[in-house]
């Protein structure tokens, strides 16, 4: 199934947990620096889009594009991979928690620098060191993690490849999005139902391991375990689990 068609199927209710977090915008805003016009790739229902710059999305998924609110940018139905406008169209192309999805990543990268001065992309370093190994959800619970990353490039192949640097993103202790890692220091969100089903990593490991993952939190919930593992992250306001802006 394609990433699109993967969101035909389970985005019907993005909105009930997916909105932008105020904090991570304000600098995704910052990084796009004084573009006025700007190409938001993999758009979905229109989070971080700024409202006072000019805002051209492109989202592949018709159940998302459906969901944008009334007054959104204009939407075209395309793909980072081939997107279709001229060279140097956008002062900037950003792209939000989409990457991940995309069937080539590098190509998608390389069209968003064609078609715009600066690029911008919110990712996440998938390595044992940057996000697998520090989040204890993907550590403790979701190994399974790794398999859904064979074969995807690395960060440091992703931003070579549009000669970017990155820039680490914090995650506030009561992020606003519901994205995977958002609920870092409120363990008990990820029993409910509507919080994964905003989250496509879920649906991608599948039922088996979503189960196993959920029970075995909420026993150690219950048993303390949770809280004498991650005793460190109580007195923390945001945590650095690998998020990245890509900024080129
Ligand atoms: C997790 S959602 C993020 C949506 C939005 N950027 C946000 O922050 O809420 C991922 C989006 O990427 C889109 N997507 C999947 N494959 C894509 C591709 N090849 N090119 C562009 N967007 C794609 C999906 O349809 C989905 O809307």
């Amino acid at each position: 199934m394609s990433s699109a068609q993967l969101y035909d199927t389970i985005g019907a209710t993005y909105t009930v947990t997916r909105r932008t977090e105020p904090r991570i915008a304000a600098q995704v805003w910052a990084a796009l620096g004084d573009a006025r016009t700007v190409l938001n790739v993999g758009a979905g229902t229109g989070s971080y889009e700024p409202s006072d710059r000019d805002v051209t999305a492109v989202e592949p998924s018709a159940v998302m594009r459906a969901q944008r609110p009334a007054g959104a940018a204009p939407c075209v139905a395309a793909a980072a991979e081939s997107l279709p406008f001229e060279d140097e169209s956008f002062d900037a192309a950003m792209a939000f928690a989409t990457l991940h999805h995309w069937q080539d990543p590098i190509a998608g990268l390389r069209e968003m620098r064609r078609v715009a001065r600066r690029v911008v992309v919110f990712t996440h370093d998938t390595s044992e060191t940057g996000w697998r190994g520090r989040f204890w959800l993907t550590r403790d619970y979701l190994p399974e993690i790794a398999d859904l990353l064979v074969g995807r490039p690395s960060l440091t192949e992703l931003a070579s490849a549009i000669g970017a640097r990155t820039e680490p993103v914090l995650i506030p202790w009561d992020c606003a999005d519901g994205f995977f890692e958002a609920h870092w220091r409120r363990p008990e969100a990820y029993l409910d139902d509507h919080v994964r089903r905003g989250v496509s990593v879920w649906a991608r490991v599948g039922p088996e391991p979503e189960q196993r993952a959920v029970h075995s939190l909420r026993d150690d919930l219950v048993s303390g375990r949770w809280a004498e593992r991650n005793r460190d992250l109580a007195a923390l306001d945001a945590a650095e689990l690998g998020l990245r802006l890509l900024i080129a």
